[in-house]
């Protein structure tokens, strides 16, 4: 067995309380689901500020009956300490994902994304201090290393913050410190880097790359490429962090206080993604022709970021299961599956339409 199967092993011989913020969003639903199925008591918070009801349903059809009685979602706001400390009562661990992402949703309004990611963050901390929970572990970012140039990536290496975004999240990481210093309250921050999976947003103006692409190509529209596409990053499929939540949460006392990589330790370039992707629509019977468009680099993107994973790898057994390649084969059934749906949702949509246009006559 390793470390990760010994840890399920053990949550499941002795269930825990968790509170997983963000539930309703990619991560946070994701993360929900393996406890669950792990038979774990998940109380979830979330303001559907980008996260979907849709994706707790999705959740509650995956699970048995039995384990989503485990659950309790409390529609609030992290930005509200009195939702914090009612969401945290009685919990013995906390996966805090939810946020604000995305680095041009930032810069188009520094303000919300710093209420959300920063007061939000730390009503969380104070509120989890407060209920005294056995571990506190929050969703970092891969955006804190800024303009370092340095790669791979090592954590006590950063650089300048490059957006409103980064900066949210290098605050996180201070107050993290500054709590383990003055109350003894340590936490682990997982520094995500580029995550993909099942349930990411393919909609809307900051939808990441991956869905967007897949999204795109299924619906045969023309993708676009900021830059000459040889901007490269560390895609990390969602399972890998879902691992990393699990063993952060379980771990020792002295691997806490501390930031951690979560990624693979490899380095796509997005000409090579959009290759990745062709290739694997092919395989499930979808073929793309068109040719990318090159546009502008978008503003605040690093050109490269490459994880290296070694300190989450010794200090909490971070095994990454999933590279890039298998984790867009895992995806993509559920992109094929999720465009259908939408496919036949707006079908349905043009043909109530055209009923009452009709009918209108
Ligand atoms: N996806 C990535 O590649 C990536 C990379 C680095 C860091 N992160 C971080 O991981 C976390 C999860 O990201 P995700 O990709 O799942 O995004 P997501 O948008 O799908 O999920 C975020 C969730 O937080 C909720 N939320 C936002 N503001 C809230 C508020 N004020 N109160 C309560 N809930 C609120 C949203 O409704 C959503 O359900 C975020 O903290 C994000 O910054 C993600």
């Amino acid at each position: 067995m390793n470390h990760f199967e010994n840890i399920q092993a053990q949550l499941r011989s002795h269930p825990r309380k968790w509170l997983v913020t963000g539930c309703a969003g990619f991560i946070g639903s994701n993360l929900l689901e393996t406890l669950l199925k792990l038979d774990q008591e998940v109380v979830g918070l979330d303001n559907f500020a980008t996260g979907y009801q849709r994706n707790l349903d999705e959740v509650r059809g995956l699970v048995s009956a039995k384990q989503w009685a485990g659950f309790r979602f409390i529609k609030g706001d992290i930005r509200d300490i009195d939702a914090c400390r009612n969401a945290v009562e009685g919990v013995d661990h906390v996966l805090h994902q939810a946020a604000l992402g995305s680095v041009p949703r930032s810069l188009a309004d520094p303000i919300t994304s710093n209420e959300a990611n920063v007061t939000g963050f730390l009503n969380m901390l104070v509120a989890s201090k407060d209920a005294k929970v056995k571990s506190f572990v929050y969703a970092a970012s891969s955006s804190t290393y800024g303009d370092h140039p340095g790669l791979p990536k090592v954590e006590d290496r950063i650089g300048k913050p490059l957006s409103p975004y980064a900066v949210t999240k290098y605050v996180n990481e201070l107050y993290a410190q500054v709590f383990a210093r003055s109350y003894d309250f340590k936490t682990i921050g997982l520094r995500y880097f580029n995550v993909f999976g099942k349930r990411q947003d393919p909609d809307g103006a900051y939808a990441a790359v991956i869905p967007k692409w897949i999204s795109a190509m299924l619906d045969d529209r023309s993708i676009t490429i900021n830059g000459d596409g040889t901007t490269s990053r560390d895609f990390c499929y969602v399972e890998n962090a879902v691992q990393a939540n699990l063993l952060a949460a379980m771990a020792q006392e002295e691997s806490r206080n501390e930031v951690y990589n979560v990624a693979v330790g490899d380095n796509t370039s997005l000409n090579q993604l959009f290759r990745y992707l062709k290739e694997i629509l092919s395989a499930n019977g979808f073929d793309f022709n068109k040719e990318p468009v090159y546009g502008d680099f978008r503003r605040g993107d690093v050109m490269h970021s490459q994880a290296d994973i070694g300190k989450a790898t010794r200090n909490l057994g971070y095994a990454p299961q999933f590279r890039i390649y298998a984790g867009l084969e895992a995806a993509m059934p559920w992109y094929i599956e999720h465009s259908k749906s939408r496919q036949d949702k707006s079908d349905e949509l043009s043909q109530r339409n055209e009923t009452s246009a009709t009918m209108d006559m």
